[in-house]
Parts: structure tokens; sequence; C-alpha cells
């Protein structure tokens, strides 16, 4: 079973789990960055990023290279902003939906502490899928470590083979 990891990561947590999770399989790392990186200090940053989470932005991305034929399973992995998957996962989404449908879905998410299981509603809608083979919601797990995330990664690892 092939995998490829795909995620995006503004300030560090999830590029940290994407690479644990990575870790544990033969998975395929991709990074997905918009052209234009959102502000990524103060009060912009949350005004911005949250603006463009709620209104379903789909921010133009860098080039990325994914073959979607050469996977079997695919990991999402996006902070939550404002109760929404951070948008260049909606945008990934979008211009390769033809690709990816049927195959099998997961997902991990970090957030602060409020919204998770709403961002996770929402990028099953934009799937058009009822539910993921497995699903891991952090809480910042770069910026305050903590044991229990590992066996968390492990666990959503472990559903997945
Ligand atoms: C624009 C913006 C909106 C956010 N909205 C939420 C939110 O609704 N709920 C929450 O718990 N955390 C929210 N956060 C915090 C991030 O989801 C959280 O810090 C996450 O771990 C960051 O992941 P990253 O380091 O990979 O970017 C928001 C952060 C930003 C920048």
């Amino acid at each position: 079973m092939k995998t490829a990891v795909i995620y995006y990561s503004m300030s560090g947590n999830c590029e940290y789990t994407a690479k644990k999770i990575a870790a544990l399989s033969d998975a395929d790392l991709i990074r997905l960055e918009p052209e234009k990186e959102f502000p990524t200090s103060g009060f912009r940053k949350f005004f911005w990023g949250g603006k463009s989470a709620i209104m379903g932005d789909m921010p133009k991305l860098k080039p990325y290279v994914f073959e979607a034929e050469k996977y079997d399973r695919i990991i999402f992995g996006f902070p939550v902003w404002a109760g929404n998957p951070a948008p260049p996962v909606r945008t990934f989404i979008h211009e390769n939906i033809e690709g990816i449908r049927g195959k099998k879905y997961a997902a991990f998410v970090c957030y602060s502490g409020g919204g998770a299981d709403k961002a996770l509603v929402k990028l099953k809608k934009q799937l058009s899928v009822e539910t993921l083979d497995a699903e891991l919601i952090l809480i910042d797990p770069q910026d305050k470590p903590d044991p229990k995330n590992d066996e968390a990664i492990k666990a959503f690892r472990e559903k997945l083979i």
C-alpha cells in the first residue's frame, strides 16, 4: 500500500506530525505551499488566514509533484483555521479530485483547542466521503511536546496497516 502524506503547515506543527507519520511507514511527503504565503504574525495572521478559511478560498499553490496513480492512500494534514481546513488543502483537493477519487483517505489535524471535528467534517464533505480510515487530532504537537502525541501518532499509523 503506497501512501502520500499531503500537508500544509504554517508554523511547523503539521510538518512535525507529517514527518513522524512518514517515518513510521514508507510514505511520500508532499508539502503544499501557497504561491503568496499568508501573513505569519500579529493580527493579520489570524484575520487573513481565518477569513480565507471561512470564505472557502482556494489559493494558488507553488508547483508540487503529485502523481495520483502512484498511491493507494492519501493522508491529508492541516492546521485548523477558524474551524476549517487551512485553504491550501482545499486547493489541492480541488485540483486533484479526479485522480484521487476512490482511494483510501485518512487525515490528521493540528489545532489549539477548538474546531477540529468541524474541520474534519468539512474535509469529508469536500472529498464526498462519510468517513475516513483514520483521524488524528493533536494540540500544537511541536509547540507543546507531549509523549502522548507520539502514542497517538503510532496508533493512527497502526490503524492504516
Ligand atoms: C489563521 C489561523 C486560524 C486558526 N484558527 C484556529 C481554530 O479555529 N481553532 C484552533 O484550535 N486553532 C486555530 N489556529 C491555531 C492552529 O490551528 C494551530 O496552532 C496549529 O497547530 C498550527 O499548525 P501549523 O504549525 O502546522 O501551522 C489558527 C491559526 C491560524 C494561523
